[in-house]
Order: structure tokens, then C-alpha cells, then sequence
């Protein structure tokens, strides 16, 4: 991998070691980190249970999916994938940070759930052989690599032939939170700093990268402004400007300036 990539990758990895989704959302700081509790107090802020379409598309897939294997990339504190494998899918999950790994192997072990596998691994650059999976999964990370192209190709080379790509999700430009993301790197949902890459795309380009795949659904995800708990010019830009206007805006038009786009595509 050249340089400047393998330097992305490690202020990526530095961010994540210290930001793994989840701790952003702890309003109650008492809760020990790693017991039921813990993972009951955010769940509600977390992937698949804050998005309703994240839960359906596990559903759906799961059915597909029955006692095969699956790999997630990225996988944060491991809730899709526990998802999947109280489904019956056999799951290896990965993510590119130890303390996410290790926070998914506490995970799995209050649940009681038992994966393939649980460890690190880069989407950049998958520790698996050609033709491994029959899906690979991943949430919200591989537009946050420094490499997009690169990750969707990695997961068609681990996959089999037929084996299906399930992203959700890619950031989408023209959108409400690509203007935002002008405004600087503050973060407007947290206190805390956005991640050193978030590429945005237009659909096209999305879709011109899943070269060697054919696809199955592009499905544009689009959600009312949510309240913000920051303070500061973004956060005031937000509550006071863009959220009032957006949640005015009829659905179509709305959707047309939704953030996230997510692609199914089969290996081919
Ligand atoms: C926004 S979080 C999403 C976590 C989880 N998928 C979810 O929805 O809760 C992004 C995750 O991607 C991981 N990540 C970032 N770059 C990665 C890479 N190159 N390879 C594997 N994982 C990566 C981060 O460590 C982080 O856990």
C-alpha cells in the first residue's frame, strides 16, 4: 500500500481506537463499559435499531443466508452482526481498531452468541483468501477509509462467485449533510470530532465502482433532522437553519437531498 494511503489508514485507526461508535452516546457514565447494561444504554443510538431499514435489510438477508458465511467489515461493537447470527448466519466479524474488536468479543459473550470469528483486519487490504464469503457486510465504514474503490474491490475478491455485497451505506453528495460537512470537522451529533475521512460521492460514482458485481438495489436512505446535543456555529447552523427547513420539505423532495445511499450487489 503506498504511503500516503498507509498514512490515512493510521489516523483512521488512531481516531476509531479512541472514538469505537458507541461511547459517543453513553449519557450515563456510571454504566460500567462491557456489561449488559452498557450495551442496553446505547443501544437504542445504534446500528440496526436506530434506523429501521438497517433491521429489514438484516431480516431480508438473513433469509438468504441461513448457515452461510458471512464477513463484516468494520464491525464497531458488533450489533449487526449479532443480529445476523441470532439468524442463524455464520459471522466473522472484523474492524480495523482492537479496542472495537475486543468490545464485540465482550459483546458476543453477554448475548451468548458464538461467531466464526472476531478480529482486526483492514478493508483495505482483507487478511482472507479469494472466494472466502457468501456476503460480506459493512455499515457506514468503507467511505470512511481514504480508499472507497479499493475496499468494494477487496470485498468482490473475498467473495464467491454469486456472493452478495450488502453496503450500507455511502455518503451522498448533493446532500443536507455534505453541506454541513463544509462547515468543518465538528461533529453536530456528538460532542466529539468527526473522522479524519468521510468521502462523499454521487450516485454515479457510487456506482461506478462496484465494477465486477452486478447490482441488486440502490436504495437511498433518507431520515428527518434529529436533534443534536452540540453547541457552536455548526450545531447553531443546524438547529436553527437547516433542520427547520429540511423537516418543511415534502418527502420527495426531501429524499432527493438525503446523506446515504446504500448498495446490494452479486459478485459476478
Ligand atoms: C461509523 S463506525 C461503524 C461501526 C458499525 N458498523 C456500526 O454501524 O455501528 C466505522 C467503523 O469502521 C471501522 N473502520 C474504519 N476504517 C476501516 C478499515 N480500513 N478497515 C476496517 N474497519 C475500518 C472503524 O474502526 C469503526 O469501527
Amino acid at each position: 500500500m503506498e504511503k500516503e494511503l498507509q498514512n490515512t489508514v493510521q489516523s483512521v485507526h488512531d481516531y476509531w481506537n479512541s472514538h469505537t461508535l458507541g461511547f459517543q452516546y453513553v449519557t450515563d457514565h456510571s454504566i460500567e463499559p462491557g456489561t449488559p447494561e452498557f450495551f442496553a444504554h446505547i443501544r437504542p443510538w445504534m446500528n440496526p435499531y436506530k434506523f429501521p431499514w438497517i433491521m429489514e435489510r438484516i431480516d431480508k438477508e438473513s433469509k438468504l443466508l441461513k448457515g452461510k458465511h458471512l464477513l463484516e467489515i468494520g464491525c464497531g461493537m458488533g450489533y449487526d452482526s449479532l443480529e445476523f447470527l441470532k439468524r442463524g448466519v455464520r459471522v466473522t466479524a472484523t474492524d480495523l481498531t482492537p479496542n472495537a474488536v475486543a468490545m464485540t468479543l465482550r459483546h458476543f459473550e453477554v448475548e451468548g452468541v458464538q461467531a466464526e470469528a472476531v478480529h482486526t483486519a483492514n478493508a483495505l487490504d482483507l487478511p482472507f483468501e479469494d472466494e472466502t464469503f457468501d456476503a460480506v457486510w459493512s455499515n457506514g465504514v468503507l467511505h470512511a477509509t481514504g480508499d472507497t474503490e479499493r475496499a468494494i474491490q477487496e470485498a468482490r475478491r473475498v467473495l464467491k462467485p454469486g456472493g452478495r455485497a450488502i453496503i450500507s451505506h455511502f455518503y451522498r453528495k448533493p446532500s443536507w449533510m455534505w453541506l454541513l460537512h463544509r462547515y468543518g470537522r465538528e461533529n453536530i451529533e456528538y460532542k466529539e470530532e468527526d473522522p479524519p475521512v468521510n468521502t462523499f460521492y454521487t450516485d454515479a460514482e457510487v456506482l461506478a465502482m462496484f465494477h465486477g458485481y452486478e447490482i441488486v438495489a440502490v436504495e437511498r436512505e433518507h431520515h428527518r433532522l434529529l436533534p443534536v446535543r452540540r453547541d457552536g456555529l455548526k450545531a447553531a447552523l443546524y438547529k436553527y437553519g437547516l433542520r427547520p427547513v429540511y423537516n418543511l420539505l415534502p418527502e420527495g423532495l426531501a429524499k432527493k437531498y438525503a446523506y446515504k445511499v446504500s448498495v446490494t450487489a452479486v459478485k459476478i
